[in-house]
């Protein structure tokens, strides 16, 4: 297991997979600066005053040089060109999610963080194993608020209306924090939450306490799973109709009104007059919500109704877990 390193006099501890990329851009950048700025003030100085205006010296217009003109306009490009490579393949790292990694949904309030866990139970503070790789599904109740981890160099917003994502893995035991850094009213700067790094045995037990608290759903109440409850609003709002018994897209034997829904998830769907899409969390939220964005290729003739209205955002994300899990 990695220890801490050590905070430096410009960062938090480095605790999560993310970081390493993140430091060394920033480091790189830094004194990058640093260098240039030394150099070229000391040069602007050093001319400033070997070219001083003197009494009784007449100034002479310059010639222009092609050739140095071409070397100070390619040479700062080339390095622009791979700062841009250095931040963006830091980016991509973050934004992609490792095989098999646990999904974790953050919701956004004013002014509260509120963490699910696979099977719907909820803390406000996030509890992580380490070296076990994480997928944060994070939306947003209000208004914009962004969701950033100082010791993992993460942060991504949370956007009203749509899911934004982040992947990585904690390398380091210990407390971490999350802020919020973007300004959402009155109590902005108390919108935190903790963040704990726990061994493989210190999150068993954490996982064991989530299960004493069994996540209630439906009417009447009963206990279930996000996804049983998004069964249930599934089959409460009609949606079998046109899409099937489990969204299977066949109806008595023959092919239903609506496209199939199962096995659709993270593959990419044909869209009719445009691009394949991928069916993502915002794809499906956006299918049910405005149902002629995207039409599924082949389905031109059918209208589906908006839902928009239909469902509050809780209800709306254990649709999409639904879906999510039929195979
Ligand atoms: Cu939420 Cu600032």
């Amino acid at each position: 297991m990695m220890q801490p390193q050590a905070s430096s006099w410009q960062l938090p501890p480095a605790m999560a997979d993310s970081a390493a990329s993140v430091d060394s851009a920033y480091n790189f950048i830094f004194w990058f600066s640093v260098v240039f700025t030394v150099v070229i003030t000391g040069l602007i100085l050093f001319f400033v005053q070997k070219y001083k205006r003197r009494k009784g010296v007449k100034s002479e217009p310059t010639g222009h040089f092609n050739k140095l003109e071409i070397f100070w306009t390619v040479t700062p490009s080339i390095f622009i060109i791979f700062l841009f490579h250095v931040g963006f393949s830091s980016w991509i790292h973050n934004a992609t999610a490792a095989e098999g990694a646990t999904e974790i949904r953050v919701h956004g309030k004013k002014w509260a963080w509120e963490f699910e866990y696979p099977g719907g139970s909820r803390t406000s503070d996030l509890h992580l194993e380490v070296n076990k790789p994480y997928k944060m599904i994070i939306s947003s109740q209000d208004v914009l608020h962004s969701f950033f981890i100082p010791e993992f160099r993460l942060k991504r917003d949370a956007v009203p209306g749509q899911y934004s994502f982040i992947a990585f893995t904690p390398t380091v035991v210990g407390p971490a924090h999350v802020f919020c850094a973007e300004y959402c009213g009155t109590s902005h700067s108390g919108m935190l939450a903790n963040v704990i790094v726990e061994t493989p045995e210190q999150h068993k037990e954490f996982v064991a306490t989530l299960g004493k608290k069994p996540k209630l759903c439906g009417t009447p109440a009963v206990e279930c799973t996000v996804e049983k409850w998004g069964e249930s609003l599934f089959v409460e709002k009609g949606c079998p109709t046109c899409h099937g018994m489990g969204g299977s897209g066949t109806i008595g034997g023959g092919k239903s009104p609506g496209p199939k829904l199962a096995g659709i998830f993270g593959q990419p769907q044909p869209i009719s007059g445009g691009a394949p899409v991928m069916a993502d969390e915002n794809y499906i939220r956006e299918s049910i919500l405005k149902p002629n964005a995207k039409i599924v290729a082949g389905y031109n003739n059918v209208q589906m109704p908006t839902f928009a209205g239909s469902f509050t955002d809780d209800q709306l994300d254990a649709v999409i877990s639904y879906v999510k899990s039929l195979k």
